[in-house]
């Protein structure tokens, strides 16, 4: 069995509620990312500094940024929390939230960063950000330079690395000249995003295999951001886990999609994530129970089916 230990991106404060229907109160995001970190989770997106416009589910994001700033996490593990930042209107906008205030002794230290998001198919990246590939990439330049003076790290995100519902399949060779740009600008890590998840072990295997093998892109740079909407994702985490990738993306009780990507549905649950990695001799660090019930709570409250499997069988023993 596979050893060792990986990172576990937690995104369905982000991914998972940008998509629902109605907004979600503020107070109510709050209290999942904090049980969230409470379960062991470190990394956790928590908002986007986008257009309200374009997406309104995130427009309370910089009142989150704020109040996890000021209200450092009780969690077992120091947290780092990001956002998204698609330009330098949202940079500003993250940069101009209080500072965290020094942690006292039953609370842990937490960072936050940022995060850029390209993609590899020209249709989404205008549905989406509102412009062409080349032009995003010029926008995030000046984004990673300006975070990067401040300190704070930047991930980057490529969408659509299969096929994208606007342009059809999508070449590998054009998934690994955005990642490479996006490393290059000065991300520590990118995000592979089968955004609408209609990827399989074949392509999958394919893509990430050309990545690390051919276009030597250092698969501990890489990370796997798959959507479950053909029930692929785990067999698919499976596959990336095997080529040495060692960060998954996933979101309690499969939670997400993307509202410019019609039809794609959440990111592979935490909850299967976490039990497939651990029967798999691979440690996450994360209560599983724990995330059991936050995944079946925030179902509830949203009043939708819980898509974690894992998560309805185990709540049913
Ligand atoms: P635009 O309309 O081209 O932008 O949108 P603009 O620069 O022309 O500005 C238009 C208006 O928006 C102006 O306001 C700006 O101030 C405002 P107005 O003068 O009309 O009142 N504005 C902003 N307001 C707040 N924060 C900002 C911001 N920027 C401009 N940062 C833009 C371009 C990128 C802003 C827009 O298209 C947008 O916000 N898109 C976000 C879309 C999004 O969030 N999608 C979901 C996340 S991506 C995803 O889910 C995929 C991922 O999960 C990986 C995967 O699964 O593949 C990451
Ligand atoms: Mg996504």
């Amino acid at each position: 069995p596979a050893r060792g230990s990986v990172k576990i991106v937690e995104v369905g404060a982000r991914d998972g509620l940008q998509n629902e229907q109605g907004i979600v109160s503020t107070e109510t995001k709050i209290e999942l990312i904090e049980r969230l970190s409470g379960a062991g989770l470190r990394h956790i997106e928590a908002g986007s500094f986008v257009s309200p416009k374009w997406v309104p589910q995130m427009a309370d994001t910089p009142q989150i940024h704020t109040h996890l700033n000021r209200h450092p996490p009780t969690a077992p593990v120091p947290v780092t929390y990001s956002y998204l930042t698609p330009n330098m209107t949202g940079l500003t906008s993250y940069l101009s939230t209080p500072a965290p205030i020094p942690t006292t002794t039953n609370q842990q230290q937490h960072t936050s960063e940022i995060a850029i998001f390209a993609s590899a198919s020209e249709g989404f990246s205008k549905q989406n950000i509102n412009c062409t590939i080349a032009e995003s990439l010029g926008r995030f330049r000046p984004v990673v330079e300006r975070a990067r003076e401040q300190g704070i790290p930047v991930r980057g995100y490529v969408s659509m690395i299969i096929e994208c519902p606007y342009d059809g399949p999508t070449p590998p060779a054009k998934v690994a000249d955005v990642v490479e740009a996006l490393l290059k600008m000065g991300c520590y890590e990118v995000s592979l995003g089968d955004t609408n998840g209609v990827g399989t072990p074949g392509t999958i295997g394919t893509l990430v295999n050309y990545l690390i093998k051919d276009r030597k892109l250092p698969a501990e740079k890489l990370a796997a951001h798959f959507h479950d909407t053909y029930g692929q994702a785990i067999v698919n985490c499976l596959v990336a886990l095997e080529a040495g990738i060692r960060t998954f993306d996933s979101s309690v009780a499969g939670l997400g999609g993307c509202p410019y990507s019609k039809g794609a549905t959440g990111n592979v649950a935490t909850e299967d994530l976490v039990y497939f990695l651990e029967g798999t001799g691979v440690s996450t660090n994360v209560d599983l129970q724990k995330i059991v019930e936050i995944g079946d709570w925030i179902s509830g409250v949203l009043g939708r089916r819980n898509d974690s499997k894992v998560g309805t069988a185990l709540m049913a023993r």
